[in-house]
């Protein structure tokens, strides 16, 4: 059997499948994020450790004698800040804090950043919050023995080594993502040298082996490998089977992603698309990040006080978008827009915008602003003819068929399961044990494809325009 363990921002997930990939158990356990100033976010390390042990404890019950390999996925970005030993020295600053936009501004502003690591210097990446803490924080920056990302932290904790793998040190903003090596260049305008990264391997590669203490704890065996796993989009490109050119998937969590893989390097930081190494060796992916998806539904429901389900259960058929806009910048955006300063808005209500027409226009916003991804996917060349949908949002056929609309492409449905970062991690954990690669990454059975709905392709085309016009408008009101 093979285990794979998300470190999500709202919780961490296990998911142990059998050799012929069949999911035998899951387990989850919540996690909470604090927020003590403005466009701040952080966790504890000490949570995810916690979290770990009541997952692992959790699946112990079904025996983990057969475990032969562990694959990881977590959330990207993170900056876990550890003495020479390995003490945490602060509280993890998340992929969704912005309070490093001026110092990612002024990193992004030496050409030699979007030049060798093909991406954007954007806020929430992990280079700009050391230099955050370098000006706010010094007496702990001169003590940054290791910055580890949140997952590469887990690790630790399971192998005792500091060790990353491509796809997620991708996000730092210090890796040569064409090279696949850490830059001593740009850890050096960081204050940083190599010594203080992690080893870096390939997502599908051995990083370690379990600790002994850990391995007898959890009733696991000697010997089970860790693979180098993946950060959470890439893992879930794994577990979605989405690894050639051409395949893409868009995932409706609490950020919203439209993510394709590519077999080559073909950055444009200009167009704020992410391109990262993928999990796989000498494979690339593309993405547009959006800051809020079912954030931005949840956020609707706490201020309507009903269950984001029940909002969206009650909207039957798709309709044509009304004069309502909403615009889901609440943290900021990162894909196409890359301004950590702007916020949301509800644009064009009147006396008979009602809690329906509202949630549509949230859902809508969201639409809007992953049309804009494809937009910019498309502007670096990269283009899709198959695109599956991932996450809690795809619970919404209304979304869904909105969606397939503003895109123009058709939206297929894997059958129900969880086919996330965790069960990507898993597969990362079978190819580090087996030597296998892509080819057990297969897609997953389809439960239902979802048409764009021919007779309102103009008003979504017309809808987004003025989506557009609008997000436009409000940048630099707050
Ligand atoms: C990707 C990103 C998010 C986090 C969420 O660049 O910031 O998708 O990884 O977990």
């Amino acid at each position: 059997m093979y285990l794979g363990l998300d470190l999500g921002t709202s919780g961490l997930k296990g998911v142990l499948i059998d050799d012929a990939q069949r999911v035998v158990a899951e387990a989850s356990a919540p996690l909470s994020i604090s927020r003590p100033a403005e466009g701040w976010a952080e966790q504890s390390p000490a949570d995810w450790i916690a979290a770990a042990e009541a997952v692992l404890g959790h699946l112990s019950v079904h025996g983990l004698a057969s475990v032969r390999g562990i694959g990881l996925s977590g959330q990207m970005h993170g900056a876990v800040l550890l003495s020479a030993s390995d003490d945490v020295l602060r509280p993890c600053i998340l992929w969704n804090d912005t309070r490093a936009h001026i110092e990612a501004a002024a990193l992004d502003a030496k050409p030699k950043f979007r030049a060798l690591t093909g991406n954007i210097v954007f806020p929430g990446f992990t280079a700009p919050k050391l230099k955050w803490v370098a000006k706010h924080e010094p007496q702990i920056f001169e003590n940054v023995a290791k910055v580890l990302l949140p997952k590469d932290y887990l690790r630790l904790w399971l192998i005792g080594d500091h060790v990353s793998e491509m796809s997620d040190a991708a996000g730092t903003s210090w890796l040569e993502c064409g090279e696949r090596d850490w830059s001593d260049s740009l850890l050096a305008a960081t204050g940083l040298s190599r010594a203080q990264m992690p080893r870096l391997v390939e997502g599908s590669a051995v990083s370690g082996v379990l600790r002994p203490l850990l391995a007898e704890r959890f009733g696991m065996g000697a010997g089970v490998v860790v693979a180098g796993g993946a950060g959470d989009n890439a893992a879930s490109g794994i577990g979605v089977g989405v690894v050639k050119s051409g395949q893409a998937f868009v995932s409706l969590g609490t950020s919203g992603v439209l993510f394709a893989a590519h077999e080559g390097y073909n950055p444009n930081a200009d167009s704020a698309v992410h391109t990262f190494c993928h999990a796989l060796p000498g494979t690339w992916h593309q993405m547009g990040v959006i800051l809020a998806a079912t954030d931005a539904l949840n956020w609707f429901s706490r201020l309507a006080a009903v269950d984001p389900e029940v909002l969206t259960g009650a909207l039957g058929n798709l309709q044509a978008p009304g004069k309502t806009r909403f615009l889901p910048y609440l943290g900021g955006e990162r894909t196409p827009l890359n301004d950590a300063a702007i916020r949301g808005a509800f644009i064009g209500l009147e006396h008979a915008t009602d809690r329906q027409g509202a949630t549509r226009a949230v859902l809508e916003g969201v639409t809007f602003a992953l049309r804009d991804c494809r937009d910019a996917l498309a502007s670096t060349g990269t283009r899709f003819d198959s695109l599956l949908a991932v996450g809690g949002g795809s619970r919404s056929d209304y979304w869904l068929q909105a969606i397939a609309t503003a895109l123009n492409i058709p939206v297929s449905l894997p059958v129900s399961g969880d086919f996330g970062g965790a069960f990507g991690a898993a597969r990362l954990g079978m190819m580090a044990d087996t030597g296998a690669g892509a080819e057990i990454a297969a897609p997953p059975a389809i439960s239902r494809v979802i048409e764009p709905v021919l007779a309102l392709k103009s008003a979504f085309n017309d809808g987004h325009a003025r989506y557009r016009a609008a997000a436009k408008a409000i940048q630099g009101l707050t």
